[in-house]
């Protein structure tokens, strides 16, 4: 898991002005509040007071107050209030505030960045839907759920062109269409994403169809063309093209919950039957394609990706996943892993924040920042 990305935390229209959320991302606690402006903020959950839990607590004025002696905190993470002691006759000690993360609302869902990067330098926040506010495109309301697997592992299952065929009969089993020795996958390169188009053979209908006007392959079958990239660590998407102007999309923005757990939440978008009447039917389709997966990737063992590939035995298909680990090894050797193994050896006695972009200036923080692996010299 890595530090210095966006990471969607909860839906927005889930977002009350009363009470603050406590939601787990990266292994560790966040409060999510709606501040006096109505905008989500997202902070560390452990009040530097005795510690208690600012996601169980309640709002006032944009601020959220903590359960256990009513400290009041703001959106910038700043304790504004600590009503236990006499009005006006105090001070509000300099440490009595915690990290408050960089929040912005896309697609419908509050995304964080849970990092201390400056501005300039942030990623993007999430692979770019651009036909997402496009009237000649459907989209059905985002679907969020809860998968007992590492994200990593549903990352390299949405890059994978080969388990199509043998996971997806509801995609109409599709195989690439590829001589592989002599036409590896052209793999396009971002600063922080990697992506690929291929074409695929069809030989069963699927049930997002498009057999109709689908152009025959030679030997039987129809052509479709399908492909996927990463962004970040944590966001893929697929996009799936039976026919020419038959178009479907599958994002997924990854949450992982800790090093064992993932949230998913789940976009699609298409540029056929747009009409919301068909939101539930296309829904239905799209989450029996995202159970085939969930249940071949909730048995992967190790439920980790390994740290080397020698421990596994990777062949040209495996190539957008490769690509994929080359990332995450270049922001490993940033500084922006988190060292799980480490953090764990701690629990129960230290209570963990992400750091946030405010350490970079000002001292005096309480609690603790999650460890991260030494970049390799
Ligand atoms: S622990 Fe939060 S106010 Fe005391
Ligand atoms: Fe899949």
């Amino acid at each position: 898991m890595y530090i210095n990305f966006w990471y969607p935390i909860v839906l927005d229209k889930d977002l009350t002005a009363e009470e603050s959320q406590r939601v787990e991302v990266l292994g560790v606690k966040l409060a999510v509040f709606r501040d006096s402006e109505g905008k989500p903020a997202v902070i560390a959950d452990t009040c530097v007071h005795r510690g208690g839990s600012l996601g169980k607590g309640t709002v006032e004025n944009g601020n959220v107050v903590c359960p256990y002696h009513g400290w009041a905190f703001n959106n910038g993470g700043e304790c504004v209030d600590i009503p236990t002691l006499n009005e006006g006759d105090y001070q509000i000690p300099n440490r009595a505030k915690v990290d408050a993360y960089p929040t912005e609302v896309k697609y419908g869902i509050v995304f964080a960045f849970l990092g201390d990067l400056p501005e300039a330098e942030r990623p993007p926040i999430a692979w770019e839907a651009e036909e997402f506010d496009d009237p000649e495109w459907g989209k059905c309301d985002i679907h969020v759920f809860d998968v007992d697997y590492y994200y990593e592992r549903s990352i390299e299952n949405g890059l994978d062109p080969a388990h199509n065929e043998y996971v997806h009969p509801n995609q109409g089993a599709p195989t690439p269409t590829r001589d592989w020795k002599k036409e590896p996958i052209d793999i396009e390169k971002e600063d922080f994403a990697s992506h690929f188009t291929l074409r695929f053979i069809r030989h069963k209908q699927g049930l997002l169809g498009g057999d109709a006007a689908g152009v025959e392959a030679e030997g039987g079958g129809e052509l479709i063309v399908a492909g996927s990239g990463h962004m970040g660590p944590n966001s893929v998407v697929t996009w799936i093209q039976p026919q020419e102007n038959t178009k479907y999309r599958q994002y997924f923005f990854e949450a992982p919950i800790n090093a064992e757990k993932t949230r998913i939440f789940f976009l699609t978008t298409r540029s056929t039957m747009i009409d919301e009447d068909f939101d539930e039917d296309i829904m239905e389709i799209n989450l029996a394609i995202a159970q085939e997966d969930v249940d071949v990737v909730k048995e992967i063992n190790p439920i980790r990706t390994p740290n080397s590939n020698i421990k596994e035995v990777l062949v040209p298909t495996d190539a957008p996943i490769i690509s994929y680990r080359e990332y995450l090894k270049q922001w490993e050797n940033n500084g922006w892993k988190i060292d799980w193994k480490k953090a764990q050896s701690m629990k129960g006695d230290i209570a963990f924040a992400i750091p946030s972009p405010g350490r970079r200036d000002s001292k005096g923080w309480v609690l603790d920042a999650i460890p991260l692996v030494s970049p390799e010299s």
